[in-house]
């Protein structure tokens, strides 16, 4: 495996792949990886012949300080994991590298409306954060196909409106979430958690289920009795709720009425972690 940290480097090989008309998939992380990186990094070898994984912990897209200093960082262990699915090309920049001028002083893009609700809301300035650095990622490796996780929907959602309105040339790719076995959604953060929390922090998908499963049930259209009562669990499990709601599934507008497709959105706290998750609910 390659392993690049400078762009200069960076764009010479990538210019040498485009001339030997290689395609280019690229799987932006940042690090701490697991299983549903893995699946990506399997799929992105199915439609690529060259497999790129940025490993970059972007700290742009970090409201909190203290949020970016937990974050869970394990270079050497991802290493292995990226030889042994043998991915072609590592790029593992500095902070200086990406941001020369300062974070303060970086030209942003910003995706108008979806990066301002929901999740966006909550973290403000998070998802120009992303779409700065995918956009920064995207113009020097040009890859031809880009994979991302269905946990960060809204992020998912995003990208491709990125995509599609800067015109990139590039097809995004997603993976439905990949959960342990007890449904518990993967996530570098879950790394934070402790003992007890680790027992806990299945039940949010549990609730999730459940309350997908009461919409579809509900004869009613109204569903707020519903989210209310899901909060209520989440609350007595000991998740403290920053975000539990239904939403239309491509403009994320809060729902308080049943439509044919949606989705439910869910960012809880268990203790010092943040668990994002969420699940689509489809009605015929
Ligand atoms: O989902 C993530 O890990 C990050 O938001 C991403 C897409 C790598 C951008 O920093």
């Amino acid at each position: 495996m390659n392993i690049i940290k400078n762009l200069k480097t960076l764009h010479a090989e990538i210019k040498f792949l485009k001339k030997i008309n290689k395609k280019i998939g690229l799987i932006p992380t940042m690090g701490n990886l697991h299983d549903g990186h893995i699946k990506l990094i399997l799929l992105a070898k199915k439609y690529s012949d060259i497999v790129i994984v940025s490993i970059f912990i972007n700290p742009m897209q970090f409201n909190n300080l203290l949020d970016l200093e937990k974050y869970p960082r394990s270079f050497d262990q991802d290493c292995m994991i990226l030889k042994n699915n043998k991915v072609d090309i590592l790029f593992f920049p500095t902070i200086n590298e990406i941001y020369p001028s300062g974070i303060e002083n970086q030209t942003f893009i910003t995706v108008p409306k979806l990066s301002n609700i929901v999740e966006g809301k909550a973290r403000p300035g998070h998802f120009q954060g992303v779409t700065t650095v995918i956009a920064k990622l995207f113009n020097v490796i040009q890859p031809n196909f880009s994979f991302f996780g269905e946990k960060d929907y809204q992020q998912l959602l995003i990208i491709k409106k990125l995509v599609k309105e800067l015109n990139y040339m590039i097809k995004i790719i997603s993976l439905p979430t990949i959960r342990s076995k007890n449904g518990l959604a993967l996530s570098s953060r879950n790394n934070n958690l402790n003992s007890q929390e680790i027992k806990t922090a299945p039940y949010l998908y549990l609730i999730i289920k459940k309350t997908a499963k009461q919409v579809i049930k509900e004869d009613s259209d109204i569903i707020i009795n519903i989210i209310n009562s899901s909060r209520t669990l989440l609350f007595k499990k000991g998740f403290s709720i920053d975000i539990f709601n239904i939403y239309d599934y491509q403009t994320l507008d809060v729902l308080f009425k049943k439509k044919k497709k949606m989705i439910i959105l869910a960012s809880v706290w268990l203790g010092q972690t943040r668990l994002i998750d969420n699940k689509k609910i489809f009605i015929d």
